[in-house]
Parts: C-alpha cells; structure tokens; sequence
C-alpha cells in the first residue's frame, strides 16, 4: 500500500464507503489555497530555524508552488483529507527525502485550525464589504425619500405616518450592528493556532510568531490545546451570520409583502422575479422568498456547530471536522445574500403616490390629534386619548364640531372652550406636519434625517478606512510571505 499515511500501522485500505463517510477532501476544496499558504510559511520557519536545510526547503518550495499551479483535482482523492493528499502529492513530486521533511513539528490539528481560519477571515473580510455596500444603497435611497410619506406600522396595522427614509435607514442601522458584530469576530479568527502540533506543541525549536507573521495574523492563539481543539469561533462567526439573515429575512418579507396588489409600494427589477408557469399575469419576488427561506440555511448551520461541538474533550477530536463544512455553507448564503439584497434595492422602483396614498389611511394622525387636544387645551393625555378611541370607534370624520359632542359627554366640556380650534385640528390631521414635528433624535422629521444620514455616511467612511487597513495588513504580510519564497526557493 502506497499510501503514505497508513502505510505503518494499518493494514486494511477503507472500503469505498468508508472513504466517503470519513473523508474531508470535497469540503476541503474551500481550504485547498490556505493550505499551500500554510506549509509554505512552516517550510520557511523551519528553514530559519535549521530544522530543515536551506537546500530542502528550496525544493519543498518550489514543489508546492506546482501543485498550487496544478490545482485541487490533481490530488489523489482516496486520502482522506487535503494535507495529507497534497503532502503525498509533494513527496510525487520531490521525493520522500525532501518532501518527507515538510510535515516536521506540526500536525493536520494546527494545520486545519489555520486553514479554515485563513480562509474564514479573508470571507469576513468580504462579508464586511458587501454589508457596506448594502448599506450605502440603502441610505441613498433613504436620502432620495425623506420626504416620501408612509404608514408606519405596528403589529403590522397602520399605526403613524413616517417617511420611507426614516424606514429605510432603520434597516441601515440594525446593519451597522451586523457590520460592528463581523468585524468583533474578525479579531478572533484572526489568531494563528499553527504550531501547536497535535496539540501538546513540539519538541521542535518551532518560531510560531514567525509563521504567524508570514500568515498575516494578528497574534497566535497560544495555548497549543486550545488552539487544535476550539471551534467557538465558527459558532461565533455563525451566529453572526443568522442575527444578519434574521434582520434579512424580516426586510425579504417586506419586498414580499410591499409587492403584493394590496400594498403596491414597490416593484422588484424583472432580475429578482419570475413569472408562474400557468398563470400567464405573474411576477413573483422570487429572490425575496428564497432570501427569507436561506435564513434557514444559516440557523440549520449553527445548531449544526453548536450540536457537534457540544461536549467534546480536549484536545482534537474528528467530530470537529464535520462542524467545518457548515461555516462554509453559512458564510457562502450569507454573503450571496448581501449581494443580491443589495441589488433588489439599488434597483428597486418606489411607488411614492401609492406611499403617501396610504400614509394617513387607518387614522394614522389619531395619536398627533390625542397629543394636539393635551397641548393646547391642558387636558390629560390619558383623557385625550378616550377622546380620540371613541372617535375611531365611531369612525366619523374628526371635526371640531365631533370633537366637542363626544368632549361634552366624557369631560362635560367643549375643546374649542379650552382653545381648540378648527386650524389645530386640521394641522393635527395633517401627515407632513406630523413628520415635521417628529424632529427629536432618530425621528422622522426631515431635518433630523438628513442630519442623521450625514452621520451614517461618515460611519460608512470609516469602515471603508477600516476593512482597507485590516486587508492592506494581511495583503503585505502574504506578498511578504511570497518574496520569502522565491528568494528560498533558489536553495
Ligand atoms: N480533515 C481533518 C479535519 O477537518 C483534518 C485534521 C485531521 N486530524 C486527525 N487527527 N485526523 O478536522
């Protein structure tokens, strides 16, 4: 049996079935990269630390620059994962007396740790871009509609007029906590567990702040058992994703619900609908329902992780590589997700008319008329909101003349005798004046709106700063990590 890792103590080969049930080569495609990074940074290491010699570590480097250039499906898919397949493929390459030599002071336990944490943070990193593009889209559009009156609602009835900007921008906002949350994240996954070996570290005069640095990581994740054994950062990391999918699926059902004929507040682009293969008439928000539907994609994956790592002893154990595949699969919806929500609204047409049509219908203005009749007549507010129940009850129009019979039944006395009058209704029941007044902090009121997207786009700025210095750092540490290379390459 050629196969270079049970070649010693074992004897049987897994059937095929085994294979596939204990293999991690197809879910090892995300991480096929971070691996040639990984052993090209521990060769180097072990290069500066005279573990190997310089003419070993040239030809071992050299190697895996091929089998990067000869990508995933040139490896041998019967090992059971990607570090033992490529190591196999190296020894192919530059034989067992170089090639032999790569895997000295480590383990596939630190090995993997790193790989997945390679990979996962240059997909935060990616998440928090597209969450930021999403949010300029969205607070563009907030700033086109400041004056573009709607129903707020609440359990979903219509409760106050408000503006489409003021809507808009509180999706904007709970964003902006998705958008701090990654970034939280970021900073621990973004720790290098390699050179814990096994997990009780090595006897190998290893420098882990070397290999650590040539990964452009921002620190190590010292303790060697806990470095090859925790996986919190993907509960983390998946968690974050389901609190963003959850906020998504609750803007997807308002596309869903926004375009129905009973609302028609908006219309999605052709792009994200489809049409009914019967019904000849339909446009269906497809890319919203299923947006709504993959936020079970991103929940199934964290109680998949949480399940599986559940109760595990120290240190590695194989169960963790079944947790892996599921932050894969999280983070890929995820961010398609961003991306295709930040489409629907970059190009999604509004219905003002229909908007500002519906902006008072229910008696939305009822709690400004309640607040008109306590300041301007004395009257307490709890006195002048039966006032104005009994007048929706009795869904009459609220004229001054209503409003003084029902306040001669319930107070024994005329509004207008405490100096109500027919003006003060009227701008009570007058939407844009009730936005207009909404001018406290976070309200409405169109210039408290502009002064808070100004805010929000000066947020949006420093995340730009932010993701840029976090790339720029791991960017020049990898392009360091490659002129290391060449330069040891030549032996
Ligand atoms: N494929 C494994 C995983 O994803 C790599 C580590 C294997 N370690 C081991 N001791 N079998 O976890």
């Amino acid at each position: 049996m050629s196969n270079i890792l049970r070649r010693g103590r074992l004897d049987a080969a897994p059937d095929e079935e085994i294979l596939k049930y204990t293999s991690s080569m197809e879910a090892d495609r995300w991480i096929f990269d971070a691996d040639i990074l990984v052993d090209l940074a521990h060769t180097v290491m072990l290069k500066e630390q005279g573990i190997i010699r310089a003419e070993d570590c040239g030809k071992i480097l050299s190697g895996l620059l091929q089998v990067r250039e000869e990508g995933m499906d040139k490896l041998d898919f019967s090992y059971e994962d990607i570090h033992i397949s490529l190591e196999s493929r190296l020894i192919d390459l530059v034989g067992e007396d170089t090639g032999g030599r790569m895997h000295s002071g480590r383990s596939r336990n630190d090995e993997v740790a790193t790989c997945i944490r390679l990979v996962l943070r240059d997909e935060l990193l990616g998440l928090l871009e597209e969450i930021r593009a999403l949010r300029k889209t969205l607070l563009a559009l907030a700033e086109k509609h400041s004056e573009t009156l709607m129903p707020g609602f609440t359990h979903l009835q219509h409760a106050q007029p408000t503006t489409l900007a003021h809507h808009l921008s509180a999706h904007a906002q709970a964003l902006g906590r998705d958008f701090d949350r990654v970034l939280d994240a970021f900073s621990r996954v973004n720790l290098c567990p390699l050179g814990a070996a096994a997990f009780a570290s090595t006897g190998f005069k290893l420098n882990r702040k070397r290999s650590s640095e040539l990964l452009g990581f921002a620190g190590l994740l010292e303790n060697s058992m806990d470095a090859v054994s925790s996986r919190d950062f993907l509960i983390e990391c998946a968690s974050v994703f389901t609190n963003l999918m959850i906020n998504f699926s609750r803007m997807a059902e308002e596309l869903v619900l926004w375009s129905t004929s009973e609302f028609g507040y908006i219309e999605l682009d052709d792009m994200y609908a489809s049409t009914s293969s019967i019904m000849p008439q339909k446009k269906n928000p497809d890319s919203a329902e299923l947006m709504r539907g993959k936020t079970g994609v991103s929940v199934g994956a964290l109680m998949s992780l949480i399940t599986i790592c559940k109760g595990l002893p120290l240190s590695y154990n194989r169960d963790l590589q079944e947790a892996t595949p599921n932050i894969w699969r999280s983070v890929e919806t995820v961010r398609a997700s961003v991306r295709v929500m930040e489409g629907m609204y970059g190009s999604l047409k509004v219905r003002p008319d229909v908007l500002g049509s519906q902006a008072t219908a229910g008696f939305t203005t009822a709690t400004e008329l309640a607040d008109t009749f306590v300041r301007e007549t004395g009257i307490p507010f709890r006195t002048a909101h039966q006032l104005v129940g009994i007048l929706a009850r009795e869904g009459c129009e609220p004229t001054l003349e209503k409003i003084d019979s029902i306040s001669e039944v319930v107070l024994g006395e005329a509004l207008s005798a405490r100096g109500l009058t027919e003006n003060l209704v009227k701008e009570a029941l007058d939407p844009e004046s009730n936005i207009r007044r909404r001018n406290a902090i976070g309200g409405p009121a169109p210039e408290e709106m502009g002064r808070y997207l100004a805010k929000q786009k000066t947020e949006l700025e420093l995340n730009e700063e932010e993701i840029a210095t976090l790339k720029d750092s791991i960017d020049s540490s990898l392009e360091k990590l490659l002129s290391v290379v060449e330069e040891y390459r030549k032996g």
